[in-house]
């Protein structure tokens, strides 16, 4: 297992490349199910979420090839195993996003309904919901979602608000069963998260008939078959998002390149009120820090909202504020694994129910800490870039799985971290 040693307090300086989105990819990856034939993602990240997606297709009877450039080439001419099995799919949730496809171009799936999660509960009641509404019956055994449609699915409204406002993976899900479905289906209360915005795009050069897309109304008219895609997904917001919460925890000056400023601008605008400049450049932009950090309120929110993916490392950046400030978690209440870790490198949190008052310290103090989860890990790194000392984090492959070899990429601006085997 792998751990980082991080030494601290550095100054970030200089410049860094976003990689393809880890969340745009995934679904995008499960849409070439839905046409036979070779399916070409380009940009595609090196990340182990990326590797166990291509894990699952390969079990469906997909072929995989990773070519030059980044690009991944997945061959959905057989598909002789529709099954979305346990082994994998307790790696990685997002493997749900098999069972709409594969329902519309196998007319059934089994796929394992996932299990616990660190950043709480988890349902998929939605994505049910929604391809029943399709005409598919879908029924649980021994850990399944076992869902069949003989006839194919039919076009119908479709509402996927929930709770805690729309699902992404959800709809996702809904969206690519009813491209091939007869019939026009409305989905009602669409994420309209950028990664959707780029999985519709995808599907679209894939002969889809797609409308409303970016809105919270998709119709979508279905059509009878699908041509394979060629597709370059969009840059990672979370990943931009993370980088420039680096160069302000750092009081450094980072130019973020391949980074679309539209897709962040709640995180632009938070960074601006509490002091951190963020310019616009070429295919990017540029953050820096001169002067001490201002509070903030965080309240985390679907898209154009503040991103509960943000949520962690923005905690690790506020607790060295001068004053107290709050955040919010409003998508996954329970998100708070990193609290508890931060606090032992001298943040001074307060969690009450799904609340955080954070009262900002002078100084983080190195420590050794446990990475729960993929942002709660980024969080950890972020804080011991500015922390006393050298922190160690373990637990490294949770942020393998979303930060593409991450040490590589910091150290060339100014951090100091060894990844180890231990
Ligand atoms: N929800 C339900 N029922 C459902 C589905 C969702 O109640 O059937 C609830 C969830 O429990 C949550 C809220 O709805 O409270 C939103 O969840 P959503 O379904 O949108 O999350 P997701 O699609 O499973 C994706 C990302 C997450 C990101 C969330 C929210 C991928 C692979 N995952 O998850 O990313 O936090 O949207 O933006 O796209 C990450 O990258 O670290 C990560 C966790």
């Amino acid at each position: 297992m792998d751990v980082f040693r991080i030494e601290g307090p550095v100054r970030l300086s200089g410049s860094v490349t976003v990689n393809g989105s880890k969340n745009a990819s995934l679904p995008i990856m499960a849409a070439a199910i839905l046409a036979p034939g070779k399916s070409v993602l380009k940009a595609a990240p090196h990340l182990s979420d990326i590797s166990v997606c291509g894990q699952l297709l390969r079990r469906l009877g997909c072929k995989l090839n990773r070519g030059q450039n980044r690009d991944l080439t997945i061959d959905s001419t057989v598909i002789d195993n529709p099954v979305g099995e346990y082994d994998i799919v307790r790696r990685m949730r997002a493997s749900i996003c098999i069972l709409g496809p594969l329902l519309a171009r196998c007319r059934r799936a089994k796929v394992s309904m996932p299990g616990g999660c660190a950043i709480g509960y988890r349902p998929v009641d939605i994505h049910l919901r929604g391809l029943r509404e399709l005409g598919a019956k879908v029924n649980l055994k021994n850990g399944y979602i076992v869902a069949d449609a003989p006839r194919g699915l039919k076009g119908k409204e479709v509402f996927l608000g929930g709770p805690f406002g729309s699902t992404v993976l959800g709809t996702a899900n809904v969206l690519m069963a009813a491209t091939l479905a007869k019939g026009q289906t409305t989905i009602e209360s669409a994420a309209c998260e950028p990664e959707i915005v780029d999985l519709a795009n995808c599907l679209n050069t894939m002969g889809a008939k797609i409308n409303g897309i970016g809105s919270p109304r998709l119709t979508v008219e279905g059509v009878k078959y699908l041509e394979p895609f060629q597709h370059t997904v969009i840059p990672d917001r979370i990943e931009a998002g993370t980088f420039m919460a680096a160069a302000a925890i750092t009081k450094g000056r980072l130019q973020i390149n391949n980074c679309r400023l539209a897709d962040v601008m709640a995180v632009v605008d938070k960074l601006r009120s509490i002091g951190v400049t963020v310019e616009s450049a070429d295919s990017g932009c540029v953050v820096a820090r001169t002067g001490p950090l201002k509070t903030a309120e965080i309240t985390t929110q679907p898209f154009p909202g503040f991103p509960t993916d943000l949520q962690a490392q923005f905690m690790a950046l506020l607790a060295l504020t001068k004053g107290n400030s709050i955040i919010i978690e409003k998508i996954f209440p329970d998100r708070f694994m990193h609290v508890a870790e931060l606090s032992r490198m001298a943040a001074n949190l307060r969690k009450e129910g799904s609340t955080v008052i954070v009262a900002g310290v002078k100084k983080l103090i190195a420590a050794p800490v446990m990475a729960s989860d993929l942002r709660a890990s980024a969080a950890l790194v972020l804080a011991a870039l500015a922390a006393e000392g050298t922190t160690t984090v373990n637990r490294v492959y949770h942020i393998d799985r979303g930060y593409e070899k991450i040490e590589q990429r910091l150290n060339p601006v100014g951090a100091k971290i060894t990844r180890e085997s231990i």
